[in-house]
């Protein structure tokens, strides 16, 4: 008998304008993509189970950023070169054609989940809609010699009329490091060498996943998800990690100088960045809002995971800010509330929360005021987000699973704080995405947000009710 794809039985936790599968589990954005009017976002996806499972890539398509209509599967596992999954890669644009680079992923047979090996695959499309597996496929058919079996997650540009493509990857002294090759027509690629690997285990990690790296701002940004981090102090609390190193690429050998690996996002819920070029230059990003191993509330009900919001990236002082595109303007509905007001200990800044942006404006608070904003329903506390301008510090406490997590600023206070709230998700943009916070919550009273100061201040603030139909489902 044919599999049947799982169906989703509750909708109490289903977003309203981010992306998540019709059914199912997703985990890693895929092939962020600009391709004939459309805006491209593929996902990891398992559609016959509410867990990780044989890898497809499912797919939306949208032409503003804000409204996504899921399409078809794109790619599905169980061909020779892509036996047991078409893992994480990337999407680039070649004339009329769309091209997918993907991990094909292979298990010896032996019922040992780590006794595995990858290959490197492509497929095409003309209308972006269905795909045609390469039928040359691997286009790289093994790691290098000095290379564990982790060799994934393939992330390909054009520079200068040469096509690059690198991995993530894990060299056999057991270190995370980064490999590039190159290619003049995207089908035979050769290998050019590592491009930069971890210092030590403990500071850079084990395994280098789902590099990307990019021009910004006059500098070189390698963005990636290194596993095995150990925790130091405030930093790297999460199982695993996302940030950036900046630095400067040796264009002659494609070797990479940078500065210190750096979290790019301070909340519990982000991993697997994926990012694209948008025609008018702005490069954004896609990630997944889940992390490995936590509590999935949701697959209780048949699905599981989402990614965040589409944000904007650019570069300051060495630091990389993150704010969500300008584009979701058009998620907004009615205004609820836009007011300025003297606040003496504690105020109510919106209740009946579900698909909801609010606006708070600090401009006018003094340096020295102490403030915490509360997402609580009327039965639980959910979510706290405390100011300390001493330390210069943020701290989010969640109280599902009770630990804390940590941002720093640069800029003398807080002056703004954006948060975007769905059914289950809350991100948080302060100084206009200098520290971001990603978050999963699972209640199903809805939420009201309060703002308590240890001194009278004035604030402005918004509240605008957001579209909860923005991605349509096949
Ligand atoms: C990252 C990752 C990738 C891999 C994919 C498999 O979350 O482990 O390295 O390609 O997920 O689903």
């Amino acid at each position: 008998m044919e599999k049947e794809f799982i169906e989703v039985k509750n909708e109490r936790y289903r977003l309203g304008y981010h992306i998540m599968a019709s059914n199912g589990w997703i985990n890693d954005p895929n092939g962020f993509v600009y391709f004939n009017g459309y805006y491209h976002i593929f996902y990891q996806h398992h559609p016959y189970s509410e867990k990780w499972g044989p890898m497809h890539w499912g797919h939306a398509r949208s032409k503003d950023l804000v409204h996504w209509e899921t399409l078809p599967i794109a790619l599905t596992p169980g061909d020779v070169e892509d036996q047991d999954g078409c893992f994480s890669g990337s999407a680039i644009v070649k004339e009329d054609t769309l091209y997918l680079f993907y991990t094909g992923h292979h298990y010896y047979g032996d019922n040992d989940p780590d006794h595995f090996w990858q290959n490197q695959n492509m497929a095409y499309s003309k209308d972006g809609i269905h795909f045609t597996k390469y039928e040359h496929n691997p286009v790289i058919a093994k790691e290098p010699a000095d290379n564990t079996h982790h060799f994934r997650d393939p992330k390909v540009w054009e520079q200068n009329g040469v096509y690059y493509m690198i991995l993530g990857s894990q060299e056999n002294d057991g270190l995370g490091r980064v490999i590039i090759y190159r290619s003049k027509d995207l089908l035979d690629w050769e290998y050019v060498g590592p491009m930069t690997k971890a210092k030590s285990l403990a500071e850079e990690g084990f395994m280098w996943e789902c590099p990307d790296f990019f021009e910004l701002d006059g500098s070189s940004v390698l963005l990636l998800s290194p596993q095995g981090i150990e925790a130091r102090g405030k930093d790297y609390l999460n199982l695993f990690q996302t940030g950036y190193f900046v630095g400067t690429l040796n264009e002659s050998d494609m070797t990479y100088a940078h500065k210190e690996f750096k979290e790019l996002d301070r909340g519990h819920d982000f991993y697997a960045t994926q990012t694209t070029l948008a025609p008018d230059g702005r490069r954004l990003v896609f990630g997944w809002m889940d992390m490995w191993e936590s509590e999935m509330p949701e697959q209780a009900d048949g699905w599981a995971g989402a990614l965040t919001l589409p944000r904007e990236l650019s570069l300051k002082d060495g630091h990389l800010y993150m704010k969500p595109v300008r584009e979701l303007q058009a998620l907004r509905q009615e205004t609820q509330c836009d007011t300025v007001q003297k606040i003496e200990a504690e105020c109510e800044l919106a209740h009946e929360l579900k698909q909801h942006e609010l606006i708070i404006d600090f401009e006018k608070i003094s340096l020295d005021t102490a403030w915490t904003l509360s997402f609580d329903t009327n039965v639980a506390q959910v979510m706290h987000l405390t100011y300390d301008p001493k330390n210069h510090e943020l701290i989010l406490r969640r109280t599902d699973n009770n630990e804390a997590r940590y941002g720093t600023i640069q800029e003398e206070k807080v002056f703004s704080c954006q948060v975007f709230i769905d059914t289950s998700s809350i991100e948080i943009f302060l100084n206009d995405g200098e520290t971001v916070f990603t978050e999963r919550y699972y209640s199903e009273a809805p939420l009201a947000c309060r703002l308590t100061v240890d001194q009278p201040t004035t604030i402005a603030h918004t509240v605008y009710a957001l579209d909860s139909k923005a991605i349509t489902y096949i």
